[in-house]
């Protein structure tokens, strides 16, 4: 296996709000291999976009250590691309300018940045809404504009949260045969959050169980079904077979939440 790139060693995080503190992630070790593609499932609210976001330098740990590259993680680096699970897009800005704005922010070509834009908003199915704004698209389109905005500086590590549980069922199934299709065309490193135990194991090479809220990683896999994956990959045996062991893990964990 290829060196790790990202190490997440003894993770705690412990919220303090006015309701008092909850611990969202307590003894969590995971790794991510540069250039694999590792899913985190986990029930809601166990701790994924805590996760994510320590991973993306939002936030600091209360336990543990997450690094990059050998590098502990100090806030956001601009190698790193992020789709949040909601798509947190600017609403006074068009279509095209949010997705261009990690190259505004990182001070990149923009005229390169506007071309790259451009095809990302095409490989999302929306280049004729570069010039609507947010609150024209409806909430899986805006979604799409996350992903665009993720992908379009380049980044060498990719973190999604749920990127697909806005899209309807064709443009999920669409979006993930192209996300395996850019991940095999750029050795990019993906670390994707989902609830969706076939999105899951469609996409990963590896996939990291989390425990209830507190989360730690309580079963790791590895999917060993040959690339590139296809949708007829989802009717073969072998693939619903290892759904089925992971259905199984999840029955298991609501009984004991
Ligand atoms: N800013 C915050 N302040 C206090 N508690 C928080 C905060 N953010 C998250 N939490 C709590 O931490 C726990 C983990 O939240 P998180 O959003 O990481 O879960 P999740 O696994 O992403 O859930 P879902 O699958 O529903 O998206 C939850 O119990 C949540 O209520
Ligand atoms: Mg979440």
């Amino acid at each position: 296996m290829s060196e790790i790139l990202l190490q997440v060693q003894g993770l705690g995080v412990t919220y303090a709000s006015a309701r008092g503190k909850v611990k969202a992630l307590e003894g969590l070790d995971a790794r991510l291999h540069r250039g694999e593609f590792l899913a985190v499932l986990g029930p809601s609210g166990c701790g994924k976009s805590t996760l994510l976001k320590l991973v993306a330098g939002l936030l600091r740990p209360s336990a543990g250590r997450v690094t990059l590259a050998g590098e502990p993680i100090n806030g956001p680096r601009p190698d790193v691309g992020i789709v949040f699970q909601q798509p947190t897009l600017l609403p006074w800005q068009s279509t095209l300018n949010n997705v261009l704005l990690p190259i505004r922010t990182l001070r990149r070509d923009l005229a390169q940045g506007r071309r790259r834009a451009l095809e990302l908003l095409q490989l999302v199915g929306l280049e004729t809404f570069a010039n609507h704004y947010p609150g024209e698209l409806s909430g899986g389109m805006q979604q799409r504009v996350g992903i665009a905005r993720g992908l379009v500086h380049d980044p060498a590590l990719l973190l999604m949260d749920e990127p697909f549980a806005a899209l309807d069922a064709m443009t999920r199934e669409h979006m993930m045969l192209e996300l395996q299709r850019i991940w095999m065309a750029t050795c990019k490193s993906i670390v994707f959050i989902t609830h969706s135990i076939p999105e899951a194991v469609f996409l990963a090479d590896r996939i990291v169980v989390l425990s209830a809220r507190p989360g730690r990683t309580i079963r790791e896999l590895s999917i060993d079904l040959p690339r590139p994956r296809t949708v007829a990959t989802m009717g073969e045996p072998r693939f619903n077979s290892i759904c089925n062991e992971l259905r199984s893990l999840f029955t298991e964990l609501v009984h004991f939440n």
